[in-house]
């Protein structure tokens, strides 16, 4: 019974809280200030800041507001006899962005809360409207200013943004935030992964000043089968909601105006001549100018058409093999979560080295500067949500969180001509629940963004008495654009040998993507080619396996897993493992191993002599 009522009490706080606001696109271009840099912090595993333990930690609400006992008011003794037991300014400091995992050695295992407060002044114009945004925090973060709740968002991997304007002072703000990356079963990703859960405000935290009535999210792109005809909307967030807005690309002489409803909604339908297309060998971007009554808002985009033709990729109506790699977002060479332009740039820049135009951003929203440096470089790229492995696919809390990660990532992304695909799961085991919530997110995709290719990574498996022929037999097959499927033939079961008798049956008329193979390798272990975690043995497998997917008819692209070792707290073998997965084909420090070389001489020959496997 207890239980029972502690559940409900839970679900009750669950939805006392309120959700991050309608998100904001296109931070880059707007007015910010950055809130980046040192932030005082308190761990604090019991979340003794948040609850008042003299009761029974379920009853207690967490609105303390006033109350010193609760970190989020940043509370000071006003005379030597009053008691507090915390005080930020004398705690200890850490960088935001970063996770806290790599920046404390103290904290690199620990997963729990902690806080961290940052003090700013801040001088609003006159009819200004500010928010605080924050492009992710790992895993659930509870925000407040002064003192006062802004809101809650979960999902370690998208931003959110919350309005500040009435609280905000001149002087001595502070801003707190609680974030906790504990697992839970319930959560998304769930309590199980192959990836370090770094923790805290692992992106940028910005203060992002606004008109009263601004544009706060808009889309454009080209319509599929045509070079000039552009499609969109435009949403703007005020009291003066109907008003006019032009949209311009002044490179092309192209200027449309329309008036937006009483909503502030607007569609967008209008030509365009002498565009150049975006693609890979000439990523093209637009300046585009949105004017309102009251701003101006640039932007750079890219204009092209993607889509599937039977078997066949079409982007700009042309075939296209996708020569790819898989990649986390971490930085081997700093440790910890990846962040910055600089870390996207190094990223991006070893993906062309490698003669790949392709790049799986797994298993989750990787940071935003990815994404705007791919359209600038010509890389194109697979999103992904963590809906991975075996999430808790009853749980209406669980779809609703999911498809809010899902929602979050395309109101982010929509506008970036490097994403050709949105995946939905990555390995996720088939059952009636599971399709059902699939098919739910793969509909939501496609009703936010009709434009690009829906897929999944799906599993593999060995036809009912024959065990040398490979199906899908997945029925997520026919929701989907692409057939994306991960595949470790030679690695969990059998040797690269096995790849040679190994006859694949897919019979859809669709492209099929290899999301994930290899296997591992320790950098600078040498030996025969049956030697497991020599550099030979990946190499070996590298060859049997490609030379075994060049036979799939739909084979129209491949992103090996993975670019470098990346942390894994289930990978213990020591001295080749020793907490780090070693399926890259370069170590964390970017020493590149035999089959690196292996699939880049594959990649150039691609290049240089097309994809003429079938
Ligand atoms: C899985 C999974 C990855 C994991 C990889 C591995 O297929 O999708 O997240 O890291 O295999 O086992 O190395």
């Amino acid at each position: 019974m207890k239980n029972i009522v502690k559940a409900l009490v839970f679900i009750l706080l669950l939805s006392q809280n309120t959700w991050a606001n309608d998100l904001i696109t296109n931070i880059p271009n707007r007015k910010t200030t950055t809130l980046n840099g040192k932030w005082h912090y308190i761990v604090d595993p019991y979340e003794n800041g948040f609850y008042n333990y003299r009761q029974d930690a379920f009853d207690a609400s967490p609105d303390l507001e006033g109350n010193t006992a609760a970190y989020y008011n940043n509370a000071k003794p006003k005379n030597v006899s009053e008691r507090i037991e915390y005080d930020f300014d004398r705690s200890e400091t850490m960088m935001v962005p970063g996770d806290w995992n790599s920046q404390k050695e103290k904290l690199f295992y620990y997963e729990g809360t902690v806080w961290y407060k940052k003090s700013f002044d801040y001088k609003k114009s006159a009819d200004g409207r500010v928010f605080v945004y924050f492009g992710g925090a790992n895993y659930r973060a509870d925000v407040y200013l002064n003192g006062k709740k802004l809101g809650v968002h979960i999902g370690g991997f998208t931003p959110f943004n919350f309005e500040v304007t009435d609280i905000l002072k001149e002087k001595d703000n502070f801003l707190i935030v609680k974030v906790d990356n504990k697992r839970y079963r319930d959560a998304v990703p769930t309590v199980n992964t192959d990836w370090w859960n770094y923790g805290g405000l692992t992106r940028d935290v910005k203060l992002v000043e606004v008109a009263n009535t601004f544009i706060k999210d808009y889309a454009l792109r080209l319509k599929k089968g045509t070079n000039n005809q552009l499609l969109g909307f435009i949403q703007l967030d005020g009291a003066k909601a109907s008003q006019k807005v032009t949209v311009e690309i002044p490179e092309v002489n192209s200027k449309y105006t329309v008036k937006t409803d009483a909503n502030g909604y607007a569609e967008l339908k209008f030509k365009a001549d002498k565009l150049q297309l975006w693609s890979p060998e000439s990523p093209k971007l637009y300046k585009v100018v949105l004017t309102s009554d009251s701003e101006s808002l640039a932007d750079q985009i890219g204009f092209r058409t993607i889509e599937t033709k039977g078997m066949d990729i079409m982007l700009n109506g042309k075939s296209i093999f996708l020569r790819g790699i898989c990649s986390h977002e971490e930085n081997g060479m700093r440790g910890g979560r990846a962040f910055s332009e600089e870390d996207a740039y190094m990223l991006l820049s070893r993906v062309k080295e490698l003669g790949a135009n392709f790049i799986r951003l797994a298993h989750y929203p990787h940071n935003e500067y990815v994404a705007r440096l791919a359209d600038e470089m010509g890389i194109l790229l697979w999103e992904e949500v963590p809906v991975y492995w075996t999430i808790s696919w009853e749980n209406p809390e669980t779809y609703k969180n999911a498809e809010n990660q899902l929602t979050e990532l395309i109101t982010r992304d929509k506008n970036r001509a490097s994403v050709i695909i949105w995946s939905m799961a990555n390995e996720t085991p088939i059952s009636e629940p599971r399709n059902k919530f699939l098919r739910s997110m793969i509909k939501h995709a496609r009703s936010l963004d009709p434009s690009r290719l829906v897929s999944a990574a799906l599993e593999k498996h060995s036809k009912e008495g024959e065990p040398n022929t490979m199906v899908i037999g997945d029925p997520i097959v026919e929701d989907v654009d692409i057939l994306g499927f991960n595949q470790y033939i030679g690695w969990y079961g059998g040797t690269p040998e096995s790849c040679d008798n190994v006859k694949w049956e897919l019979n859809y008329n669709k492209p099929a993507i290899i999301t994930e193979f290899g296997g591992g390798a320790l950098q600078g272990l040498h030996g025969a080619s049956n030697e497991v975690w020599t550099e030979e043995y990946q190499e070996n497998l590298y060859k049997h396996t490609l030379d075994m997917l060049k036979r799939i008819p739909q084979f129209r692209g491949v992103t090996p897993w993975i670019l470098t070792d990346f942390r894994s707290p289930r990978r213990h073998l020591p001295v080749v493992q020793d907490g780090w997965n070693r399926k890259g084909l370069m170590s964390e420090k970017g020493e590149k191993k035999k089959a690196y070389y292996v699939l880049q001489n594959l990649y150039i020959d691609i290049i240089n002599n097309g994809f003429k496997f079938k």
